[in-house]
C-alpha cells in the first residue's frame, strides 16, 4: 500500500502480555486475504509485542469503519514472520517505511530524552504479524434497530445473531 500514513487504514491489535495482562496499540492495516482469513500487520521485530506474541499467539483486532457504520472485532492466533524469506517484501517498501524498522534502542527502551534514539532500516528487524482468524463479531451501527452477528471458522464461517 503506497498511500499516505494519514489515510492508510489503522487498527488496534490487543496482545496478552507477560503477566497476563491486555495490551492495546493502534498499527497500520497492511494486507487482508478473505480465502485464508488472514489479516497482516507489520511491526519491528524488537517491539514488545513480539515476544508477548511468542509467549502466547492469540490477538485481537479491532476494526471501526465510520463509512459503513460497523465494528469489526477479529480473535485468532498471530504468526510471526521475520526471516530471509521477507526481503522481497522489504525491497518493495518505501524507505520511509522501511525506517520504522530499526529502532535504536529497541521500541519501549527508557531514553534519556523524547528524540534521543535513531531509526535505521534494518531488514533484519522486519517482521509480519498474520491473523488466522478465528471468531469474527461484527456490529453494524443502523436505524431503528443495530444488528450484531458472530462467524466463526469452526463453523464453516456460518453466522449467528447475537443481541447488540
Ligand atoms: C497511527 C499510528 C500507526 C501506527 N502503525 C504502526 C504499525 O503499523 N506497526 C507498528 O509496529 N507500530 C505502529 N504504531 C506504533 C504502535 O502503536 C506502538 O506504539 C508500537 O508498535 C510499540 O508497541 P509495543 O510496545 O506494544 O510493541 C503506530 C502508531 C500510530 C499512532
Amino acid at each position: 500500500m503506497n498511500v499516505p500514513l494519514r489515510r492508510m487504514p489503522r487498527v488496534s491489535l490487543a496482545t496478552v502480555d507477560q503477566l497476563g495482562a491486555p495490551q492495546l496499540r493502534t498499527l497500520v492495516l497492511r494486507g487482508a486475504n478473505k480465502h485464508d482469513g488472514t489479516v497482516e500487520l507489520h511491526t519491528d521485530a524488537a517491539s514488545q509485542k513480539v515476544p508477548q506474541l511468542e509467549n502466547d499467539p492469540r490477538a485481537a483486532v479491532l476494526i471501526w469503519d465510520e463509512t459503513a457504520m460497523i465494528q469489526i472485532r477479529l480473535m485468532g492466533d498471530i504468526t510471526i514472520k521475520s526471516d530471509a524469506s521477507l526481503s522481497n517484501i522489504w525491497d518493495q517498501l518505501p524507505s520511509v517505511t522501511q525506517g520504522n524498522y530499526g529502532v535504536m534502542p529497541p521500541p519501549g527502551s527508557k531514553i534519556a530524552a523524547g528524540d534521543n534514539y535513531s531509526r535505521k532500516a534494518d531488514a533484519g528487524k522486519f517482521a509480519i504479524l498474520e491473523l488466522k482468524i478465528q471468531t469474527m463479531d461484527l456490529v453494524q451501527l443502523q436505524e431503528p434497530s443495530h444488528r450484531r452477528a458472530l462467524y466463526d471458522q469452526s463453523d464453516n464461517w456460518g453466522g449467528q445473531w447475537l443481541a447488540p
